[in-house]
């Protein structure tokens, strides 16, 4: 994938690749008549990533501003940094095992946008590790503020990653969806 186009720096995707984005508007998706249960369960899927890390931002927020003690704060984040990451990755891997082939085997112009899709994949997933190791530093060392900066900054990493890679991937895959009909990939 050319660094053109890398997720940490780039604002949005070409229209040579989102090459059925202008045709199908983001505001009339839900309204097509091919818009059916796939294309509303992946932006579900997406809505709870989005929730799940904006979750696990605000418990580290609490606790490095007082609202949590160093007694509850492993309570709360412990399991709200795994349900994230646990899905996360859940998802990552089905998009690109069952998925994104199916995409690709729709069109030979998807082929760029996929690649795209899956380069963001192990962006994220480098970033996921990196938060894992910095909330396990974190865990360890709980009165150390450096720690907490270092996992804060992890984690805002991963979550601006990650929301640039959903908005993107949906305007590739739901106009996909909505120009083939969604049985061609499900
Ligand atoms: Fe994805
Ligand atoms: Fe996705």
């Amino acid at each position: 994938m050319s660094e053109a186009f890398a997720l940490g720096t780039r604002d949005g995707i070409p229209d040579d690749i989102a090459y059925l984005r202008a045709r199908y508007p983001q505001g009339d998706w839900a309204a097509h008549v091919n818009f059916g249960q796939l294309c509303d369960f992946w932006l579900h899927v997406h809505r709870s990533l989005r929730s799940e890390g904006a979750a696990v931002e605000a418990i580290i927020a609490d606790f490095r501003e007082g609202r949590l003690d160093a007694r509850a704060f492993p309570q709360r984040f412990v399991p709200a940094l795994n349900q994230f990451l646990g899905h996360l990755d859940g998802h990552h891997r089905i998009e690109d095992a069952v998925y994104f082939p199916k995409f690709r085997a729709l069109d030979p112009r998807m082929a760029r946008g996929f690649d795209l899709l899956e380069a963001d994949h192990h962006a994220i997933h480098d970033a996921l590790e990196t938060t894992v190791a910095s909330a396990r530093g974190l865990l360890a060392s709980l009165t150390d503020p450096r720690a907490a900066d270092t996992h804060a900054a992890a984690a805002t990493t991963l979550t601006r990653l990650l929301l640039r890679h959903l908005g993107d991937e949906e305007e590739l895959v739901i106009p996909a969806m909505l120009e083939h009909g969604e049985r061609r990939v499900g």
